[in-house]
């Protein structure tokens, strides 16, 4: 899977001064300068597929692709020398988020958009499915959908059957009236579908993944027929990259100002923020993705007992709608598809640099194993912290049994931090990273969990020296602490539908379009 953006960058940068120049040279020297730009093109395109083969991976060193991207678009700053640091700065860039290059958030419409027209024949209905950010994004995507169809969109169902079994409705996650007013300009949208309209025949529409904008007005011919159509997903129908401006800052807006969380949620989560700052610490979310549907799913059992590998084979055996049921669990973490250990996590964070007593927020379910496997990380880092050690019973037990309440408290309480660690990619991971872009740049480390296994294991072999594991972990993350570029596109390589899935979600990246540079 390879990636031609770093090439373009490469190109773009080095060839205009040399085109600049051969305006004024006779046409045999600007042949030859073609010829040697495209020989430079292929040495470079050469040099840099070695590195671009891992598709989780940034294909440049940091230093690299970030002062390119300042190149290309921005004009150059004077801070690229800190930036390749010195010893003496490593402690305070721990915690120093990446510089951010005066970008800020951008939502406002472009001058030819038009406020809502009102519809009141044509309804959409939504079932969201999937988890608390499966199910947020899925819903910021729906308004967009309703937006280009004309349509009153009806306050969205949410998941109840996914695995979390949560009986929650829209407004016990979010301020229902916030959302309908703050996006009033946009679609309109009600509470519950008239009366009326509630018996008549519904269309009922599976709309296709990653939908163009041109699929979703063809969809409108549905109107002619019926007034209330139902989509019964909501995950994923958008196309993440080639719509309108509007169409893409339309999703922020319903994303990052209009999902807001309902006030009982809002409010103890920020509770917890303060608390953990009362510490009068910075602090780690570590989003520790250890946790029994995830291992069964993935079928990662390294480090686990035989009576827990068997548990999680058991389960996934069970579990209809998981598809892989023989899964090679060395194959699968060797390729990078496992989460990290919270044994590993430990290691990698201490290798990062972080002191033991940095406070490390948990934000999880329940660990798999509990205690029991999440004394490998205490054993480094004992200041980790769970909500129950912030809150008291009485406090959490409104949202205890509710998973996605909680999740949403993780939610806050992870992009709030000063760093954000994910132990594995997902829903949550993707869109809190995406926010904290979207915020200013906050710092979020992404583990390479190919890389870091693959060091793992030769640090067990003897192949490499404990001394030496800090640099290397430093060098490997270097170009992944959430520090501005622009969102990346399909792998090359791959065609028709298949590269939607290749491409970096809208939401874990929303820049360019709705980060901008300020005047
Ligand atoms: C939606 O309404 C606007 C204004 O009435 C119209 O120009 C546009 O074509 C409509 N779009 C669809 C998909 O029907
Ligand atoms: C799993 O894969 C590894 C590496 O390819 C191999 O050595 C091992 O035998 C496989 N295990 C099983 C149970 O097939």
């Amino acid at each position: 899977m390879l990636s031609g953006k770093p090439n373009h960058h490469g190109r773009s940068s080095s060839s205009s001064p040399w085109l600049f120049r051969s305006r004024r040279l006779t046409p045999l020297s600007v042949a030859l300068y073609a010829i040697f730009l495209f020989a430079f093109s292929i040495i470079m395109f050469v040099f840099n597929t070695g590195r671009i083969l891992d598709d989780d991976a940034d294909p440049v060193p940091f230093f690299r692709r970030g002062s390119a991207i300042i190149e290309e678009e921005f004009l150059p700053t004077t801070d690229q020398a800190s930036l390749k640091g010195s010893d003496s700065a490593a402690v305070d860039r721990l915690w120093d988020p990446p510089a951010s290059r005066g970008l800020r958030p951008c939502l406002n419409p472009t001058s030819k958009y038009k406020a809502a027209a009102e519809v009141l024949d044509r309804y959409l209905t939504v079932r969201s499915n999937g988890g608390l950010n499966q199910m947020r994004t899925g819903i910021a995507d729906m308004v967009a959908v309703a937006r280009i169809m004309n349509a009153t969109l009806v306050i969205p169902q949410l998941d109840k059957r996914s695995f979390w079994q949560d009986s929650s409705t829209f407004p016990d996650i979010f301020d229902e009236l916030h959302f309908i007013t703050s996006l009033k300009d946009d679609v309109k949208i009600v509470k519950e579908l008239p009366k009326d309209l509630q018996a008549i025949p519904h269309a009922r529409k599976h709309f296709t993944s990653w939908s163009s904008l041109g699929y979703y007005e063809e969809m409108a011919h549905i109107w002619n027929d019926f007034q209330v159509v139902h989509a019964p997903k909501s995950d994923s129908r958008l196309a993440n990259n080639d719509l309108p401006l509007d169409v893409q800052r339309l999703r922020c807006r319903a994303l990052y100002e209009a999902l807001r969380f309902s006030p009982p949620i809002e409010s103890f989560g920020k509770k917890l923020v303060e608390r953990l700052r009362s510490r009068g610490e910075k602090y780690i979310a570590l989003h520790l993705r250890y946790e029994k549907d995830m291992l069964s799913f993935t079928g990662c059992t390294y480090g686990l007992t035989k009576v827990e590998s068997e548990e999680l084979r058991i389960m996934r055996e069970n579990t209809n709608h998981w598809k892989v049921k023989k899964i090679n669990s060395s194959e699968q973490r060797m390729e990078g598809l496992c989460p990290l250990t919270p044994g590993e996590v430990g290691i990698f964070l201490e290798a990062l640099g972080y002191p033991s007593s940095t406070v490390i927020y948990i934000a999880a379910g329940e660990i798999y194993g509990g205690e029991s496997h999440l004394q490998e990380l205490r054993s480094r880092f004992p200041n980790i912290v769970s909500k129950e050690a912030l809150a008291t019973e009485e406090e959490l037990r409104p949202f205890a049994a509710h998973a996605t309440q909680t999740a949403a408290l993780d939610y806050i309480i992870s992009v709030e931090s000063d760093v954000f660690v994910p132990s594995h990619s997902g829903n949550m991971a993707r869109v809190v990273e995406g926010h904290r872009r979207f915020l200013g740049h906050r710092k979020t480390i992404n583990p390479d969990r190919k890389g870091l296994v693959e060091l793992f294991d030769k640090l067990e072999n003897g192949e490499v020296n404990e001394d030496s594991l800090p640099e290397l972990v430093q060098q490997m993350h270097g170009n992944r602490q959430g520090g501005p570029r622009k969102r990346k596109g399909a792998a090359s390589g791959i065609k028709g539908r298949a590269r939607f899935k290749t491409e970096e979600s809208f939401y874990q990246n929303p820049y360019p379009e709705c980060i901008c540079r300020s005047k």
